[in-house]
């Protein structure tokens, strides 16, 4: 019952669907009943009017034959007891098809809802959720877990709404029953053993909820080595690494394949140990019957009864069982689901009236990852509007960090960051970002064509303002020698296009937002010499008129920056010209001096 409970809220998704669910249902016990109705009514009303007397015939049949057949009594009876069975079979059939497309409709219904749930919450997580949720874990509470959610949601309902019917129905018989026969009163001692099944039910429900925890984590490490594989054929090839990936790739799926089995050998028993019970307790029952002086009519209808008692109760375990299954894929939607958004939206933001002027204040911010790691501390700075500002220090010391703190990719654990005075926390998550312009050291493309992967910079932007753009970033020439020009579709990612091209979309895109403020973080230093050339001009250009902050992977790229932040394990050590710095601080110049180092042995 109590995973049972959990599953509550899930119900909400049929609401919006809820009277073809019903349908669904309603068609699913028309074909029940129908089914069991053939055989059984065949044998005993219909075949003793056909052989025997007319005259046993039910009220009912004989008022149908005297209106439609006034004359022919006998031939009316073949006619109609004939017609009987195919008559059934369509009701059968119009109960399959009507449940199948019903429970379908709502089954498809609740897995994309769910989904669409999932997916914008997804949407909406800051970046440390990113980190603390693997690839494959996303992708199976996208893809995987709202289906088998909606496997017991929809599937199982259909059980969940006749068997404990049924069963109360069986039940309220017997008591009825043992009201009014003091024999059958004693026989029904034996039906006590009924309980007795819900332990075993309940442990293998339990055993089962742990495989599928284990099942859960294994499925996700097997979507994220697929995912690893898929998306780095570069790596795999040059470092010899198939075999391996092969290696790992079976052995997760052999895993699998052993904890599926063992789980699929306790769903199984589940039902025969039912049976084993419920056989028991009939033999206790007869044994009793008989010897408190029942009759054969008696028992026969306590044995169906009984029956009737235990098919529920054989069915309501296997929907146990499977609610069982899939408590450990519903905890990890709920994990998300419920995930609280560490950059939560102002409630109320600030309406900006008028372009910002790209100000940038630290106030003594202070901010840690969520692995406790220090990443920066007691920063104070303010970067004045279009100002050009180089940040330098050894990998680690927390330059991208700080730069994304500003965009609120998170949010500092102390102190504040204003641009032009305003807390950026006091502006919508979207005005804030539209104010930022970002080239990153290896931007993603998206699978469509160029020009609506310029248009990223700016939605709505005219195909004229796009061609501009890419003008001003260096790229015009080489996207129209491209086979379909600027309606070239680029692959996943972006791999059609060396890094440099893929850099100047970058550059295109940012000067499309034309925004007061520029981050770029490495933005060359995965580049080639000649790309360089025009890469750092579209950037020279890019960057005038706005306040700029630069990560520069080697301080040769920072010529023309005047202003430095020298960071240094979190802390920001120095602030000023390259000459101030060299003059002041040691740190500095021994980074300079490996730097040189390295540059003359290249
Ligand atoms: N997502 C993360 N989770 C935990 N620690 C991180 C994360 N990103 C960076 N760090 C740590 O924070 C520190 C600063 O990193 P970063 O700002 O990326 O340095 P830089 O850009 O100067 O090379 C490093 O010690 C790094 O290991
Ligand atoms: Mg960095």
């Amino acid at each position: 019952m109590d995973s049972f409970k959990k599953f509550l809220p899930y119900y909400r998704y049929l609401k919006p669907v809820w009277w073809r669910f019903a349908l669904g249902v309603l068609f699913g016990v028309l074909f029940s009943v129908s089914s069991g109705l053939g055989l059984p009514v065949m044998a005993e009303t219909v075949f003793p009017v056909l052989f025997g007397n007319p005259e046993e015939a039910p009220a009912w049949l004989k008022v149908l034959v005297e209106t439609w057949f006034g004359d022919d009594v006998q031939g009316g009876f073949l006619i109609l007891c004939c017609l009987f069975l195919p008559f059934i079979m369509l009701l059968r059939a119009v109960g399959a098809v009507g449940n199948g497309y019903f429970i379908t409709y709502t089954g498809i219904y609740v897995v994309q809802a769910i989904q669409i749930d999932v997916f914008k919450k997804v949407q909406g997580m800051p970046l440390a959720f990113f980190q603390r949720h693997k690839t494959g874990e996303l992708i199976a509470a996208i893809m995987g877990y709202p289906r088998q959610i909606k496997q017991v949601l929809v599937n199982n309902s259909n059980d969940l709404v006749k068997q404990p019917l049924t069963l109360l129905s069986a039940v309220g018989f017997l008591i009825y029953k043992s009201f009014t026969s003091e024999s059958f009163f004693t026989a029904v001692i034996g039906v006590l053993s009924i309980p007795i099944i819900i332990f075993p039910i309940r442990q293998i429900g339990r055993y089962l909820a742990r495989r599928s925890r284990q099942l859960v984590v294994m499925g996700e490490a097997l979507n994220s080595s697929t995912i690893e594989t898929v998306q780095s054929p570069v790596e795999i090839r040059t470092y010899n690494l198939e075999r391996q990936q092969n290696q790992r790739f079976i052995d997760q799926l052999s895993k699998i394949f052993r904890i599926s089995m063992k789980s699929v050998r306790s769903s199984l028993i589940m039902s025969p140990l039912i049976e084993v019970v419920a056989a028991t307790g009939l033999a206790f029952a007869l044994f009793l019957g008989v010897r408190s002086g029942m009759e054969q009519g008696e028992f026969l209808a306590l044995a169906v009864a009984l029956y009737m008692a235990y098919t529920p109760i054989k069915k309501l375990g296997r929907v146990h069982g499977s609610l069982k299954m899939v408590e450990a894929p519903l905890e990890r939607l709920e994990d998300i689901l419920q995930a609280e958004e560490s950059v939560p939206e102002t409630l109320n933001p600030r309406v900006l009236d008028c372009p910002l002027r790209g100000v940038i204040n630290f106030e003594n911010v202070h901010f840690s990852y969520a692995t406790g790691t220090p990443a920066l501390q007691s920063i104070n700075v303010e970067i004045a509007s279009g100002e050009s500002v180089g940040l330098v220090g050894k990998s680690g010391a927390g330059k991208s960090t700080f730069v994304n703190l500003i965009p609120r990719l998170f949010d500092p654990t102390q102190g504040r960051i204003l641009i032009d005075g305003i807390d950026t926390r006091e502006l919508s998550l979207s005005d804030l970002r539209n104010q930022i312009g970002y080239v990153p050291q290896m931007p993603i493309l998206f699978n469509v064509s160029v020009i609506d992967n310029i248009r990223v910079g700016k939605e709505g932007a005219s195909d004229a303002e796009i061609i501009e753009a890419a003008r001003l970033a260096n790229a015009l020439e080489f996207i129209e020698s491209l086979p379909d020009g600027f309606n070239t579709v680029l692959s996943e990612r972006g791999n059609s296009l060396s890094g440099g091209q893929r850099q100047r979309i970058a550059i295109a895109r940012a000067f499309l937002k034309d925004a007061p403020i520029l981050i770029l973080d490495e933005a060359t230093s995965a580049l080639d010499n000649t790309s360089d050339q025009l890469i750092q001009e579209a950037l020279r250009r890019l960057s005038e008129n706005r306040t700029t902050l630069i990560i520069a992977h080697q301080m040769g790229t920072l010529k023309d920056v005047s202003r430095r932040l020298f960071f240094k394990q979190g802390i920001l050590v120095g602030d000023g010209s390259h000459e101030e710095l060299m003059e002041s601080n040691s740190d500095y110049i021994g980074l300079v001096n490996v730097e040189n180092a390295v540059g003359q042995s290249d």
